[in-house]
């Protein structure tokens, strides 16, 4: 059953070459959120692993701006608060910032900083890890509040690009797998 679920997701993502630069096989999930029952699955298996792995999770943690797709809905679920991260510049402060490079470009990624509190336990969570950039600097965040990490959570993996060895030794979670 998960399996087929699993499928049904793996299904609705689309591949799309050369996008956003040449080089760059995109894997686009606008098809996965547009199938109710393909977003739905997905929303309950990550809170499936979950539920099974943690006693005790004092929030999900987003990244801007796919980790808002799939963060808030599976946040509800667990009965527990939704905070963002976000692309600098957007949240009123104070706020802790990070820079980092990604796949295909550079950014820097923000949070309030009353946003955890020091010793609560997170699982940042974001459509798909791959240089692990992205996570990594959330991680550099969280760090700054002092807060815990309980994993990084994410629906697509891209293997071949290593995200998971440079977020060690934070553990990460996905769904589906790419080379
Ligand atoms: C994408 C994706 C992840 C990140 C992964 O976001 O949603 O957040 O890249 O790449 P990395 O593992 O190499 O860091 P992007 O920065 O394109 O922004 P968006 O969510 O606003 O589309
Ligand atoms: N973010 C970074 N790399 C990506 C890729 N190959 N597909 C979709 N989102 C991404």
């Amino acid at each position: 059953e998960a399996c087929e679920r699993l499928q049904r997701i793996r299904s609705h993502v689309r591949l799309v070459p050369d996008f956003p630069s040449p080089g760059v096989l995109f894997r686009d999930i606008s098809p996965l959120l547009k199938d109710p029952d393909a977003f739905k699955a997905a929303i309950e298996l990550l809170e499936t692993h979950l539920r099974a792995t943690y006693p005790r999770i004092d929030y999900v943690a987003g990244l801007d701006a796919r980790g808002f797709l799939f963060g808030p809905p599976l946040a509800q679920r667990l009965g527990i608060g939704f905070v963002p991260i976000r692309k600098k510049g957007k949240l009123p402060g104070p706020t802790e910032s990070v820079s980092y490079a990604l796949e295909y470009g550079q950014a820097e990624l923000e949070i309030q900083s009353d946003a955890v509190e020091p010793g609560k336990k997170v699982v940042l969570v974001d459509d798909l890890l791959a240089t692990g950039g992205t996570m990594h600097a959330a991680c550099e965040l969280m760090k700054r509040l002092k807060a815990e990490v309980l994993e990084c959570l994410v629906v697509i993996e891209l293997l071949s690009l290593k995200g998971a060895e440079k977020l060690q030794p934070f553990r990460c979670h996905s769904l589906l797998q790419y080379d």
